[in-house]
């Protein structure tokens, strides 16, 4: 007997997506939104398949934003997959996958930013000048484009989740954010795609990273000196194999600024280099 093999229906401009989402909003179904870059991987699946426990249908969509990569950054060598992406999409029984090209995102004469001021400064903000408005500028766009009721985004990528519900408040987009919680390697280390950059030497170093955010935010729910415990952290990755520390800070958690000393709900964040790639990671403070 043949299997059928579930299909899945792409569009790669506005005016598509437009008359897609008319049909799938059709008889009051709930649609949510996952926003991606493609190089799908178990991380980017966990968003997929909460949304598919909260909504009727789902929507995927992969843009590699060329805005939110700084000049020295990896733009050209960011993977790609995409037959294996839409074969995973397709698995998952994704309703509709989104794969704008940058001239449809990006027209002419385009000239329009979004920028979050506040909680897009520091932290990653402070050593990738400009990333922060290129995710604001694509992320407003997608979600006025697909205009679902949900959009779901990882907290592996506290700051952006941070960024993007700041920015859908103010700007008053009907669409509710939601976070899901990063899903990890067994030994720790948050799913990423840049992962893939990493020799089997750094690989073998890059947990530390999760294993010391995990210290730091047990010794300071226990009282340790905040500032003292990072800069301790820094030179502890340094020693771990990290070719560089971009940052190790504990903050308030919902609106990410300092934190001025012991009580309000707190997570601790970092960006370290190993070899060819930049990893982040975050942790709540117990
Ligand atoms: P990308 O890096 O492809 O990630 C897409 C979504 O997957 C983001 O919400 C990210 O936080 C989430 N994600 C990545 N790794 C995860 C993990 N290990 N566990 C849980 N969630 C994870 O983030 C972007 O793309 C872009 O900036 C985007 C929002 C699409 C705008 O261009």
């Amino acid at each position: 007997m043949a299997v059928s093999r579930p299909v899945l229906k792409i569009v790669h401009d506005v005016v598509s997506l437009r008359r897609c989402m008319q049909g799938l909003r059709s008889s009051n179904q709930m649609i949510a939104f996952v926003p991606t870059m493609g190089a799908l991987h178990a991380g980017h699946m966990a968003l997929v398949e909460r949304a598919k426990a909260l909504a009727d249908k789902v929507v995927v969509s992969i843009f590699v934003n060329p805005t939110q990569f700084g000049p020295d950054e990896d733009l050209a060598a960011y993977p790609h997959q995409g037959s294996r992406d839409r074969a995973l999409l397709a698995a998952a029984d994704v309703d509709l996958l989104y794969m704008p090209d940058a001239l449809a995102m990006y027209p002419e004469h385009f000239q329009t930013e979004v920028r979050v001021s506040d909680v897009s400064q520091g932290l990653c903000g402070a050593h990738r000048a400009g990333h922060f408005d290129g995710v604001a500028t694509v992320v407003t766009k997608l979600l006025l484009q697909v205009l679902p009721d949900m959009a779901l985004f990882g907290e592996k990528d506290f700051q952006q989740l941070t960024v993007i519900k700041r920015l859908v408040a103010d700007l008053d987009i009907p669409v509710g954010i939601i976070g899901v919680p990063t899903v990890r390697e067994d030994d720790g280390l948050a799913l990423s795609s840049r992962n893939a950059y990493l020799t089997e030497d750094e690989r073998v170093v890059a947990p530390s990273l999760h294993r010391e955010l995990i210290a730091v935010a047990i010794d300071i729910a226990n009282g340790s000196d905040i500032k003292e415990r990072c800069a301790r952290a820094v030179d502890d990755l340094l020693g771990a194999g990290f070719t560089a520390v971009d940052y190790v800070e504990a903050r308030e958690a919902i609106t990410l600024s300092p934190l001025a000393g012991h009580g309000p709900e707190a997570r601790v964040l970092a960006s370290a280099l190993i070899g060819a790639a930049r990893l982040i990671d975050n942790v709540p403070v117990p």
